[in-house]
């Protein structure tokens, strides 16, 4: 993520796809054991980014808690040691008040891999992730030569794109490698009996979340590598570190008697839904490609700079190429909204920590 409260101000979409499992966490928060000798019981976000969304769920979920029990309860907020923390740690105690209204209610940052066990061995009461168990911890290929994501072009894509079965596989096999590796760190941290959330963007209902924009970002980069602006080899070394997986490679960890991580929890619910997009929805009753493009654009911007800009290092004028490769992917929408078109795909799993193992 770019930092400087960019995610904050453009995701709320994301948001609407954690609304839809609000539910769910309902569920979870009414049936998970709360009476334990713990100081507190425990919440976890992991993948929280700057934190407006991980605070309105944790807001959600205290509330809720408050309902079963008095005793004291810990939100604590992780994501990766890079994450810019500033308006989490700002936003967590507004005017030095906890931002829960409740004396009662403690949070914590944790810097550090959602791949990694982060926590004491059970300590953790619910853990939850949204729109972030989709990014590789590591990236599994050198470079993807045809294309900027590993699921590959839309079928409405200009043709310019491809990837190999073979990549496919690789980038398929470190996602689920890194979901197997999430769900033992957090089998580690929760109490028998505790609950596990997981939803993030995907693939499903005939199409993937990745779709529109990756084209659209692809195009451009080749434009400029036919412009002689960046050269091939960067191209082909960048790609987006996530892989769109469907809720057959989600579930599968726990899916049967026979699934790696079976042992450790059962499965309560799944689920892949689309969430309404507000700019789509504009575009569709005003036609308007220009906003549709800008507004489009601004979303996928910024969670997709930061690798690109990683990869562009090397080049003087980063800052001029990276803004120049944004400003041709909103062209190349705006000039054909209808190849650009988005689908906001996500899906969800509820879990529980079995009790033994
Ligand atoms: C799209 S944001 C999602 C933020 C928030 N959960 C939401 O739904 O609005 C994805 C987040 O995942 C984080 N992330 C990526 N890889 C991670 C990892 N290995 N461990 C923890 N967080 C990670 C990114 O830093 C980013 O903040």
């Amino acid at each position: 993520m770019i930092g400087h409260g960019e995610y904050n101000r453009h995701s709320a979409p994301q948001m609407a796809t954690i609304d839809h499992v609000m539910p769910w966490l309902d569920d979870a928060l009414d049936a998970m054991p709360v009476d334990d000798a713990l100081p507190a019981v425990t919440l976890a976000d992991f993948g929280c980014s700057e934190g407006r969304n991980s605070i309105d769920v944790m807001k959600h979920a205290a509330a809720t808690l408050r309902a079963r029990t008095d005793r004291p309860i810990q939100t604590i907020h992780s994501d990766l040691p890079t994450n810019d923390y500033a308006a989490l740690l700002a936003g967590l105690r507004p005017n030095g008040h906890s931002v829960f209204g409740d004396d009662a209610v403690f949070s914590s940052i944790v810097g550090g891999s959602m791949y990694d066990r982060l926590l004491p061995p059970r300590s953790l009461h619910l853990a939850m992730t949204f729109n972030a168990i989709a990014f590789f911890s590591r990236r599994p290929l050198d470079r993807l030569p045809g294309h900027i994501v590993g699921n590959g072009p839309s079928a409405l894509g200009s043709g310019t794109g491809w990837v190999t079965g073979e990549e496919h596989a690789a980038l398929a096999a470190q996602s689920a490698s890194d979901l197997e590796s999430f769900l033992r760190a957090r089998a580690s941290e929760l109490i028998p009996g505790g609950r596990l959330l997981m939803q993030v963007f995907g693939t499903g209902l005939g199409h993937a979340t990745c779709n529109g924009f990756t084209d659209a970002l692809n195009d451009a980069l080749l434009e400029m590598v036919d412009e002689k602006l960046i050269d091939r080899d960067h191209y082909e070394i960048y790609y987006h570190p996530t892989y769109f997986r469907t809720l057959d490679e989600l579930t599968a960890p726990v899916g049967d008697a026979q699934s790696p991580c079976a042992t450790l929890f059962s499965l309560e619910r799944s689920e892949t839904y689309e969430i309404p997009v507000s700019f789509v929805e504009t575009f569709k009753q005003t036609g308007d490609a220009r906003r549709f493009a800008r507004e489009f654009t601004a979303f996928f911007r910024v969670f997709s700079e930061s690798p690109l800009r990683l990869c562009l290092a090397g080049y003087d004028n980063v800052d001029s190429l990276i803004d120049d490769a944004y400003a041709r992917a909103e062209r190349l929408i705006r000039d054909d909204p209808r190849r650009h078109d988005y689908h906001f795909i996500a899906l969800a799993a509820l879990l529980t920590r079995r009790d033994d193992t």
